[in-house]
């Protein structure tokens, strides 16, 4: 790693691409000749425009966003899209929420407050371990919308196959898997990510919309800055955008597109994650604890065989270089978050790491 940089396998804000960091450190005394930097530069200038017309346009073709869906770029990060989906989406009917794991159980609990919120189907039984099966649910008739999160990033899973919703809007938090892998946007209603996780800086979350749910018709107290339409009206310019998380993204959607796209990112994600699960699989140390079938390839949790011993083996692994392993407070154990800026190289010195620790240890 150059310039002293190490393995950061934080769940976000994560590691951004060095060669990113590289052009927005060239840039950032004097954006191409302007004069000033992004920080400084008005987001009504022509200047700005493009930056932000560049990254919508490049974040399309990555996904290959349909005509009919919007691109919005929020401040407000994850958190604020749990309140900003009901709020917009209810129309008097329910909302049927896949209980996976600690956000989506965050969600759940923030959309009761605005309609009649249900936990549709839940992994709760075995502490958010596995995805819950939803293929022989059925969904009551006025569901407004259904709701997951499509990478539970503190236990460690993720939707290989999306719920069938039969034609009812599914909304999906992809936080912590946003562009790690192809995406077929036509089958989500709505598709929110904060995006410090795989993206950028923190501070925006990116929703991308359906125009059919852009409504205007909603509660008369309803924030204007928490309605999809005031953002889609002024292409997320309603007030000052977060400018330098914008500019940050695009530089990440252009830098994603020259590697050759969702693609080859899903490529080298299964390949990373192989190596971790594949040492994981064949220790007698460490374990993982997602179910097999459901684990993500972006956020990798694992224990020792004892709390203390997970303390331990954090402090070593800082000590030798590896920063950011602890898994979240509310669920002890470790974790490392290997988003798509992780280079393959400080996932093979990881999987050294854990070998060499594992054979001190046992
Ligand atoms: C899946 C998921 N959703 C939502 C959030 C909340 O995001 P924010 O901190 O941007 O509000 C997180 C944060 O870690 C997350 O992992």
């Amino acid at each position: 790693m150059k310039y002293g940089r190490i393995y950061n396998f934080s769940a976000g804000p994560a590691m951004m691409p060095e060669p990113v960091l590289e052009e927005i450190a060239a840039e950032v005394l004097n954006y191409r000749g302007s004069g000033m930097s992004v920080m400084e530069m008005s987001h009504r200038s022509a200047v700005f425009q493009k930056i932000r017309d560049d990254a919508e346009n490049d974040l399309r073709e990555l996904m290959r966003i349909p005509d009919s869906y919007r691109v919005l770029f929020i401040q407000g990060g994850g958190t604020l899209q749990f309140s900003m989906v009901p709020m917009n989406l209810f129309r008097g009917g329910t909302a049927c929420y896949v209980e996976s794991g600690a956000w989506s159980h965050k969600a759940l609990a923030e959309a009761k407050r605005y309609g009649n919120a249900l936990a549709w189907a839940s992994s709760a039984d075995r502490e958010f371990s596995y995805v819950p099966d939803c293929s022989a649910l059925t969904l009551p008739e006025n569901t407004d919308y259904v709701y997951i999160c499509e990478n539970e990033t503190i236990h460690g899973t993720t939707f290989y196959n999306l719920p069938e919703t039969n034609g009812v809007p599914l909304v999906s938090d992809q936080s912590s898997m946003f562009l790690s892998r192809p995406c077929d946007v036509s089958r989500y209603g709505l598709i929110f990510a904060g995006v410090q996780k795989n993206v950028g800086p923190a501070g925006m979350a990116i929703v991308i919309i359906r125009d059919d749910l852009i409504r205007d018709d909603l509660a008369p107290k309803t924030p204007v800055y928490l309605r999809y339409k005031v953002h889609a009206d002024n292409d997320s310019m309603y007030n000052t955008p977060n400018c330098w998380s914008l500019y940050c993204c695009g530089k990440v959607f252009r830098y994603l597109l020259e590697l050759g796209g969702l693609p080859e990112m899903e490529r080298r994600n299964r390949e990373k994650a192989a190596l971790l699960y594949d040492f994981l699989d064949n220790s007698r140390f460490f374990h993982g604890t997602a179910a097999k079938n459901d684990r993500s390839l972006m956020n990798v949790r694992f224990v020792t065989p004892s709390p203390e011993q997970d303390a331990e083996f954090v402090a070593a692994a800082r000590a030798a270089g590896f920063e950011n392993l602890k898994g979240h407070k509310s669920v002890g154990g470790l974790r490392a978050s290997i988003f798509n800026a992780m280079p393959k190289e400080g996932v093979e010195a990881l999987v050294a790491f854990l070998d060499r620790y594992e054979k001190a240890h046992t």
